[in-house]
């Protein structure tokens, strides 16, 4: 009951030729080590900051870890104030916040605030480079509703083995309209964040990042699936209702996510914040980047398996009983009911009027079945090329075509924007609310709508991008400015 077209396997292997057939996911030796499942289900550390003269101030250390995986081996990995990941930023709406980003590693990173409205200098892409040893520190204003964003690191064609490694980690954002809403929201109690990956180890029990041509076509994937670092974990949950921040922070892997007894839950949130209304549904699809909340009953006291089944380009490799099991939820009690849904939540004005240009985007693939020709508008990112400039305050049209055999998830730096149409066709509910990353499967042509306000900055640019980060790496991203 996906409401998103699928593709159908028989396209994915005709388009991606030769390659699916080597499924070198199959071909690997059988890893020495066992993914340690079942563990209680854990969250990276809630971190609020600290007050500095007004500011809330977050301090971020990059750096190598080691993280355990597996049963009886450690695996290397990069975190970001812990071993493998960073922290759940807790902030609210109109916060002035400054970062303090400080790179432990050996070599350049950056670290990019997903999702945010902010000053280019501040976004942390490709351009704000951390030299190793430094520390960068950018100040902006918390512009947003209450909802759920992320940060990762997205060094210039590096960007997909730094997410990998463990370079990524939460924002939550809360403010008045959130507030006053009967919606779970105590961190730990009733409201979990889940950062979904998937990741394939060597024998050695480590997780180089070793994509090959298959894994540089479809994304990286890898067999063990981890929420939060964790394989397969388990929930004990005492709250009939819970919320669930779900990120999908895979390099390459859309999650079709449903239950094991098929039950209905709710979407409360998309990329940029709350829904209009609660959208009912049995399944949805995460892409690379998008976040979605939702809420979970538990009342009727029947364990919850949540899973993720392989979608799009993953079937390939994953074969059609790809289905992956993400976590347990084991209520504590049966209760008498679920407290009511709110019927409405946020309030989400229309799409802004036109009053700038429209644009067009078109996503292609050139020498089928080779690697690395991945454009848009038959051109690859160059980090020296500004594609074009917005004029400050435009509400501009941006309609996106995929002409090739795969999905692919385009993100767009500095804005929330709104889907007007996929295929001619309004967006359904869950779509309809506050975007920064939309699905655009092969053959789709969605039109998009946004509005770029309040900085402008002729030097430093925005990005572009597929979210699929071996993509991205491989020059499917442009730049713009805001002038
Ligand atoms: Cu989530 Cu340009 O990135
Ligand atoms: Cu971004
Ligand atoms: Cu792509």
């Amino acid at each position: 009951m996906t409401l998103l077209p699928t593709v159908s396997r028989r396209t994915l292997l005709a388009g991606l030729g030769g390659l699916a057939l080597a499924a070198p996911a199959l071909l690997r030796p059988r890893p020495a080590y066992a993914a340690l499942t079942g563990r209680p289900f854990a969250q990276p550390a809630l971190d609020a900051g600290r007050t500095e003269a007004g500011r809330r101030v977050f301090d971020l250390a990059v750096a190598a870890g080691r993280h355990q995986f597996l049963d009886g081996v450690e695996t290397a990995t990069t975190g970001i104030n812990s071993a493998f990941l960073g922290p759940i930023l807790s902030a609210r709406a109109g916060d002035a916040l400054r970062m303090n980003v400080a790179n432990g590693l050996r070599e350049p990173m950056t670290l990019h605030w997903h999702g945010l409205h902010l000053p280019a200098a501040a976004d942390g892409g490709p351009h704000q480079e951390i030299a190793p040893g430094a520390v960068w520190s950018p100040e902006f204003d918390l512009r947003q509703k209450a909802g759920t964003f992320w940060f990762h690191g997205h060094q210039h064609r590096k960007t997909a083995e730094h997410v990998w490694a463990g370079m990524a980690g939460v924002i939550r954002i809360s403010d008045n309209e959130e507030d006053a809403l009967p919606l779970p929201r105590t961190h730990g109690e009733d409201d979990f964040t889940l950062v979904l990956q998937d990741r394939r180890f060597d024998p050695a029990g480590q997780m180089p990042y070793d994509a090959n041509m298959h894994d540089r076509m479809a994304g990286m994937q890898g067999d063990v699936m981890l929420v939060n670092g964790l394989a397969s974990p388990v929930l004990d949950a005492d709250a009939p209702r819970l919320r669930l921040r779900i990120l999908n922070g895979a390099n390459g892997s859309f999650y079709r996510l449903h239950f094991a007894d098929d039950r209905v839950f709710h979407q409360i949130a998309s990329d940029g914040g709350l829904l209009g209304a609660p959208v009912a549904m049995r399944d949805t699809v995460l892409s690379p980047g998008e976040r979605a909340e939702f809420l979970l009953d538990l009342a009727d006291g029947a364990t919850a398996q949540l899973r993720a089944e392989a979608f799009g380009a993953e079937a390939p490799v994953m074969g059609s009983a790809g289905i992956r099991e993400v976590m347990t939820f084991r209520p504590k009690a049966a209760r008498a009911s679920a407290p009511a849904l709110p019927a409405r939540l946020a309030e989400i004005a229309p799409p802004p009027k036109a009053t700038g240009e429209t644009r067009s985007f078109m996503l292609s693939m050139s020498g089928m079945g080779m690697v690395g020709d991945f454009l848009i508008n038959g051109r690859q990112y160059d980090h020296a090329r500004i594609d074009f400039s917005v004029p400050l305050g435009a509400a501009e049209t941006w309609i996106w075509e995929n002409t090739t055999p795969m999905i692919h998830p385009i993100h767009i730096h500095d804005v929330q924007f709104r889907i007007l149409d996929r295929n001619g066709r309004p967006p359904a509910p869950k779509e309809a609310g506050l975007k920064d990353t939309v699905l655009i499967g092969p053959g789709e042509k969605v039109t998009l709508r946004m509005r770029f306000d309040d900085y402008a900055d002729p030097v430093h640019p925005y990005m572009y991008h597929c979210h699929i980060l071996e993509h991205e790496d491989a020059g499917m991203m442009g730049q713009f400015t805001v002038v």
